[in-house]
């Protein structure tokens, strides 16, 4: 049985769909859910599931490294084989990533390689964008990039703002990510796919 971290900043929605599919013949179960806000609605969420939760502010710490290092001393407590970053809104150094590479999944509301980084439903509409979506990828030092394990699609409707992407595609993203994180935890790299067809259709 695998073991998984969930590193969180906010609400935690997407932590809370990764926890409810990690239950019966999932190869996967949570051990640690971990926020560097103290405000995160996402750590009730995780205690009311049974989770143990902890909190590293990185308000603490004078830098970066110093914060990692901390993040780091409690992951290693928890022994993660698999962490999974869900809305957790910190930078992390290479030095970071390279230490837990290959273990480190994120999900990112954008359909990359395109509006890596924020504000990505904006930016989507200010694009023209007929379509917008997540993406489920592994962490490497490049910022929103690493090799992509599935992404999920809506359509852009005229008159759309940014938080109606944000909420229509949210959905998506607690579909994309338990799917995505079964697979990864059997080894299998097969990109998942939601909100389209992965079979070619005849034209009409
Ligand atoms: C999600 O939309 C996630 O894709 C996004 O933050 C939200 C967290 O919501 N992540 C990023 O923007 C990462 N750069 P949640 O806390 O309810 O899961």
């Amino acid at each position: 049985m695998k073991r998984v971290a969930i590193l969180i900043s906010g609400g935690g929605s997407n932590m809370e769909a990764l926890v409810n599919d990690m239950q019966g013949d999932h190869p996967a179960r949570p051990v640690l859910v971990l926020t560097n806000n103290p405000d995160a609605g996402g750590l009730a969420k995780a205690a009311a599931h049974g989770i143990p939760t902890a909190c590293v502010n990185h308000r603490d710490f004078p830098d970066r490294p110093a914060f990692e290092s901390a993040l780091n001393e409690v992951l290693q407590q928890a022994a993660p084989d698999i962490i999974c970053l869900a809305g957790f809104m910190r930078i992390l150094t290479p030095e970071f990533i390279a230490r837990w590479q290959g273990k480190m999944l994120n999900i990112h509301p954008s359909i990359l390689p395109l509006f890596r980084g924020l504000r990505t439903h904006q930016r989507a509409l200010d694009e023209g964008m007929a379509v917008h979506g997540c993406t489920v990828h592994e962490v490497t030092g490049e910022l929103d990039g690493g090799p992509i394990l599935g992404q999920a699609v809506i359509p852009v409707r005229d008159g759309d703002t940014p938080d109606d992407l944000a909420a229509r595609l949210l959905p998506m993203e607690h579909r994309l990510y338990p799917a995505a994180l079964r697979r990864f935890a059997v080894g299998d790299r097969t990109k998942v796919v939601v909100g389209a067809s992965t079979h070619p259709t005849p034209h009409p």
